[in-house]
């Protein structure tokens, strides 16, 4: 039997003419699988056909949008997942689900390798193919644009030449890839750092000088994640959509860092994310209040960890499943209501409410009501600062008193 190969296929240049590339460097039979996970532009038939018509023997599709929002951005959004304190992992979370369909069509049609477009210098090439292995280890991985020398010219020259049904004249000059979650631009002049974005390099925010009237929205979380806004309920896509949409209005979420790649690159990235940036705010702001505070604290290293191994590729791993566990647990009083208000470029906080708030207003207040005993601080405090105290005294015995030039009134 003639081998077969799953690819990964977008629509675009590069995968639509790695399907004749491919079949002719290897012999073997193509397979195109793309998946939507929200990156909007053409329907999932066109690009069906466009595979279908391009030389594959088979083309699949499928509509990853519910399951992308609560299988993966939803885990993201619990663990405040932002890579250098900036990035909310756009990329590197659509990658693991995209492979999970990938490993599923090969052992459907029976192929012994998955291909996908990545070059040899990015992260995505590491986290589809350790996906891949973790999911199908009996699966081989190629991809055409580092094994098998498919650059963008031939690219160019190989459409043109096979007549394919793409465009090859369309020149953009950024990288782009895009889903629900976000959307990240590299390449082109910003890989000089000094020059600062320009206004084509947005597409799902405005411009936040320029922005609209403030938009105050309520978003009702269960368990950490959304289910209402304004008090009507929505899915998880849908409230990442429409915060896409009202946060976008505001030019909230657009971020632009230079970032350290998994493979030991820096790379500048401008990214959008409306609706997960605002999200995420908003979800911060709910576990201050749910939160213990020793928990608290630890989640933050967790959180930090979780988002590592997931840029790193890590997503189906068992440390990645532990840490799952952990934060899972912690977010089960994380309820109730924030408001938050979107304007120019911001996501502010206004206000918090839940039934599962650990804040108690008669510990907190200094008007009347109060139920906290004062009395008791000076004692806690005694003991609190003693170790210090004590290493201070010595500290005075062995070399004299604490040096303290610089304050007080200068002479
Ligand atoms: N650097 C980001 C990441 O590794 C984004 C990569 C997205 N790819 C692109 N062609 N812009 O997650």
């Amino acid at each position: 039997m003639t081998d077969r190969i799953v690819l990964a296929y977008s629509g675009g240049l590069d995968t639509s003419v790695a399907i004749g590339w491919i079949a002719e460097a290897t012999g073997a039979e193509v397979i195109a699988v793309a998946v939507d996970v929200g990156q909007g532009g053409e329907s999932l038939e066109t690009v069906r056909q466009r595979a279908l018509d391009c030389g594959a023997v088979e083309a699949y599709v499928a509509d990853a949008r519910d399951e992308f929002a609560e299988q993966y951005c939803m885990p993201t959004l619990r663990a405040n997942g932002l890579y250098m304190d900036a990035y909310p992992l756009v990329s590197a979370i659509s990658r693991p689900v995209i492979s999970k369909h990938l490993v599923a069509a090969a052992q459907q049609f029976g192929a012994t390798t998955v291909a996908h477009g990545c070059t040899g210098k990015g992260n995505d090439q590491v986290r589809f193919e350790v996906s891949i292995q973790t999911l199908g280890p009996e699966l081989k991985c190629i991809a055409p644009v580092r094994d098998l020398a498919l650059t963008r010219d031939k690219a160019i020259d190989y459409a043109t030449a096979h007549d394919l049904p793409i465009e090859t004249t369309k020149k953009n000059p950024f990288s782009i890839d895009q889903n629900v979650w976000g959307r990240a631009v590299e390449t082109g002049f910003l890989e000089d750092i000094w020059n600062g974005p320009t206004k084509d390099v947005y597409d799902y925010t405005d411009d936040p000088a320029f922005a609209p009237a403030p938009d105050v929205v309520t978003i009702t979380f269960d368990q950490g994640v959304p289910v209402a806004l304004d008090g009507e309920t929505v899915t998880a896509l849908q409230a990442i959509e429409q915060l896409n949409r009202r946060a976008g209005a505001q030019g909230v979420g657009r971020i632009d860092i230079v970032e350290d790649r998994l493979v030991g690159i820096k790379s500048r990235e401008v990214y959008e994310a409306p609706g997960a940036m605002a999200m995420i705010a908003a979800h911060r702001e709910l576990e201050n209040i749910t939160l213990e505070r020793e928990q608290a604290r630890f989640k933050k290293t967790v959180d930090q960890r979780w988002t590592e191994l997931v840029y790193d590729g890590q997503w189906f791993s068992p440390l990645k499943a532990n840490l799952d566990a952990f934060i899972d647990e912690t977010q089960k009083y994380v309820s109730g209501e924030i408001r938050l208000e979107l304007h120019a470029g911001r996501a502010t906080v206004l206000g918090r409410r839940s039934e599962t708030s650990l804040y108690d207003f008669n510990l907190a207040t200094y008007d009347t009501g109060d139920t906290f005993d004062q009395s008791s601080a000076r004692g806690f405090i005694d003991i609190y600062g003693l170790s210090a105290k004590t290493a201070s005294q010595r500290e005075e015995r062995l070399h004299g008193k604490p040096d303290l030039s610089g304050a007080g009134v200068q002479k």
